[in-house]
């Protein structure tokens, strides 16, 4: 039998009433209802939230309203947003951590019940694909981790990464308006800039999946000037892009409905409805000249999308099509067409 959901903390409850509440002001005494307290009580969770930066407009004999929120991330904040949205999930904040891919797995061998979340507002050892460092300081990304007990065969592990890739696409699209591409296998991009990179690690058993964690490491409100010299010109943010900042904890908050619910469709399998699609939809590489490198080889070719295992499909110049599991894929540069070559138009 799953255990019954544990109850919110009376700071997520009392943000979670203000922001279902809009505009409209909430009473203390509602508030002090519905949270099973004090007046008393009620105001002083109201003091220790504005403390973290929230502010409360008092409305005259009427309540009290959220005038705003801090803007680096807050675990009542998101958690208030989640409930706001009818969906919940126990999610760890922490000031600073080595890796959320590395927390969660601790806290998953250590028994924590899955799903959970972990975020941080910075990374000392973020780490990507093959070993790579994932830049991680303190300037308004994302950098989150989420565990779950799939207990699956590992072969359908395959597709989980791009699955979790075409959500965070869509939830950027709605959320944002901006539309991300994806880079096989694993990379978010806008204008051909990285933004985003995911990186899922699981624990094996002989023929089960025991854990496994999706890390997310999204560049959300970085500064231009906030990359080192290597990222410069291959990073950028969905600020940068957008040239507008985004609402960080709104932001988080729907990344982790949307992964939730992105994990219940993987697992039952009716993801397989729209996945080809949405794949196609954000692929960048399709129809594009390639080259994948895999260990020592390197095979160049026009990319021609995925397979239903989600490995890539390529057709070389000898008109084969070969098919990868994993490797390093690069976009060639298509020279630009000549000039010379162009029929003139009219007026030209
Ligand atoms: C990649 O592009 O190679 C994947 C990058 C994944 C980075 C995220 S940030 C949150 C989580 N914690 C980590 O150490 N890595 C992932």
């Amino acid at each position: 039998m799953s255990k019954p959901p544990r109850p919110a903390p009376p700071e997520v409850l009392i943000l979670g009433a203000l922001l279902s509440a809009g505009a409209a002001p909430v009473s203390g005494a509602a508030l002090a209802r519905q949270l099973g307290v004090s007046r008393v009580a009620v105001w002083q969770q109201l003091e220790k939230l504005r403390a973290q930066g929230f502010v409360f407009e008092g409305v005259r004999a009427r309540g009290y309203r959220l005038a705003a929120g801090p803007q680096a991330l807050s675990a009542p904040l998101v958690s208030a947003h989640l409930r706001a949205h009818s969906a919940g999930c126990p999610l760890t904040l922490l000031d600073e951590v080595d890796s959320t891919n590395d927390e969660a797995a601790r806290q998953l061998a250590a028994g924590r019940s899955a799903p959970f979340a972990v975020l941080a507002r910075r990374q000392t050892s973020g780490r990507g694909r093959l070993g790579r460092a994932w830049h991680s300081t303190d300037s308004g990304n994302l950098y989150a981790s989420f565990a779950f007990r799939p207990r699956l065969a590992p072969a359908r592990m395959q597709t989980f990464t791009l699955w979790m890739g075409v959500n965070v696409c869509e939830l950027l699209t709605n959320f944002s308006g901006a539309v991300p591409s994806l880079k096989w296998p694993n990379d978010l991009l806008f204008a051909g800039r990285k933004a985003g990179g995911m990186l899922t690690e699981a624990r094996v058993d002989a023929d089960e999946i025991r854990d496994l964690v999706f890390g997310l490491g999204l560049n959300v409100n970085a500064p231009a000037t906030a990359w080192p010299g290597d990222l410069r010109g291959r990073a950028i943010s969905l600020a940068e892009h957008l040239g507008a900042p985004l609402d960080l904890n709104r932001l988080a908050a729907a990344l982790v409905g949307r992964v939730l619910l992105a994990y219940d469709r993987f697992v039952d399998g009716s993801y397989a409805e729209t996945f080809a699609d949405l794949w196609n939809r954000h692929d960048v590489l399709r129809g594009r000249p390639v080259t994948v490198l895999q260990g020592p080889d390197r095979v160049s070719g026009t990319a021609l999308g995925i397979d239903d295992e989600g490995s890539l499909l390529l057709r070389t110049a000898r008109g084969r099509t070969q098919r990868f599991r994993a490797g390093e894929v690069t976009l060639e540069k298509v020279p630009p067409p000549d000039t010379a070559a162009r029929p003139s138009r009219p007026g030209e």
